[in-house]
């Protein structure tokens, strides 16, 4: 979407089209037949390209729910913004801490170099902070001015098309950078931080200029890369690693830090990422950490805490001899040893009933679901298969979620 088209969105006309468009879907009419939701605006007077990009906002608001809940209803999206938007609870802890930090320096001001449509901007607003934020693409900048206006934060935030590189940072506060990860030809993810936009020198270097600096980044990014007196953070959400933030300066607090957030609930764990934990046999029980923890290396800073020890070396998976509820990884007893051999580990399964299988694996060339398809599993009972190195060796662990009633039947406990 264009800023022109934006524009007729906000128009009274577009409001209407916006609403016409939310009942249809409310109605489940997208869904079914998205031509015929299309065709039922324009019958009631909406222009074809007006009744388009309210069918195509209202589908992206619906999706933007599960990033920002109701306030998904009144903002403004483009397909990449949206992909690319922090979710509200991630950006709002950020905001806090930034915002806690510059309160306590007497300071409340953030810039932010690319905003996208704004969800790091909004929550830096929502927090108190006064926000300058630019964006190189016109349609992004204007969407970040659009959502400000229609949460009731446009007093705190002025945003600007413009490149990054060209903004004056000789009289700011705070930075914040979340560079663009795509390629922007086939959308796909980018790991390799030389293909940012703005670029990985302007970015890294930003806190150079001006301390306080935050920066959002891929979880992937290597930790090769992260400034050295930098902290970086890596954040999950419901399991899944949603990035790596990187605290510069006076904002850095633990070198490495893991953020578990479940619901509502946010744990930290925090270490210098350089300690390896003890090694020792396979124990009764297993911990898979959460990927914010084995991201940011602080699978030894787990293990003590459930009194842990890896098989090996290499691989973050921890055993010990207690099971342990723990909002940093997940607990499984183990069963016992199977073949690892295929054929071997299907008779095995088809032996103790196994027809539903969760599988988990690290360290092996493994591909799940392929693996589930050639076991050909039947039977009644369901388990968990741990596929995993012990000292070089493939080795296949039967488990059960710790803490689950009986073991399926058929199966033998250690
Ligand atoms: C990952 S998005 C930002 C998302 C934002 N933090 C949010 O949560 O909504 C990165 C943004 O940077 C913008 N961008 C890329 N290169 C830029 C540059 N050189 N100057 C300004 N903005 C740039 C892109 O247009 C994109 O909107």
């Amino acid at each position: 979407m264009d800023v022109d088209a934006l524009a007729r969105l906000r128009s009274p006309a577009g409001e209407a089209a916006l609403a016409s468009a939310a009942a249809l879907v409310e109605r489940g009419s997208t869904a079914a037949d998205p031509l015929a939701a299309a065709t039922a605006l324009r019958a009631a007077g909406f222009a074809p390209d007006l009744a388009s990009a309210a069918l195509t906002q209202v589908v992206l608001r619906r999706r933007a729910e599960a990033k920002f809940g109701v306030d998904a209803h009144q903002m403004f999206f483009t397909r990449a913004g949206l992909e690319q938007a922090t979710r509200r609870v991630v950006a709002d802890r950020r905001a806090a801490r930034l915002g806690a930090h510059l309160a306590a320096a007497g300071v409340a001001r953030v810039t932010d170099l690319g905003c996208g449509i704004g969800a790091d901007a909004l929550a830096f607003a929502r927090s108190g902070l006064a926000v300058f934020a630019v964006d190189a693409d016109p349609a992004a900048a204007a969407m970040a001015q659009a959502n400000g206006e229609a949460l009731g934060l446009a007093d705190r935030l002025d945003v600007r098309c413009a490149d990054a590189a060209s903004v004056d940072l000789s009289d700011v506060d705070a930075v914040f950078c979340d560079p663009a990860r795509r390629d922007s030809g086939r959308g796909r993810r980018i790991f390799d931080p030389a293909t940012y936009s703005p670029p990985w020198s302007f970015v890294v270097g930003l806190a150079d200029s001006v301390p306080t600096t935050v920066l959002k980044l891929a979880p992937g990014i290597d930790h090769s890369l992260i400034p050295a007196a930098a902290e970086a953070e890596w954040v999950s959400v419901d399991g899944d690693v949603v990035e790596a933030t990187v605290w510069c300066g006076p904002l850095a607090t633990a070198p490495r830090r893991a953020t578990v957030v479940r619901g509502s609930a946010v744990h930290e764990l925090t270490g210098t990422g350089e300690v390896t934990a003890p090694v020792a046999r396979v124990r009764r029980y297993l911990f898979d950490p959460d990927g914010a923890v084995v991201r940011s290396h602080l699978v030894a800073e787990f293990s003590t805490i459930v009194d842990g020890t890896l098989a090996d070396p290499r691989i973050a998976y921890v055993f010990a001899d207690a099971p342990a509820r723990t909002p940093f990884g997940r607990c499984f007893e183990v069963i016992e040893e199977l073949p690892f051999p295929l054929k071997q580990l299907r008779s095995a399964l088809r032996t103790r009933g196994i027809g539903r299988l969760e599988i988990r694996k690290r360290g092996v060339a493994v591909e799940p679901d392929r693996l589930r398809r050639a076991l050909r599993l039947s039977g009644g009972a369901e388990a968990t298969l741990v596929l995993t190195r012990v000292r070089e060796r493939p080795t296949a662990l039967l488990c059960r979620i710790a803490g689950n009633s009986a073991p399926p039947p058929g199966l033998r406990a250690t």
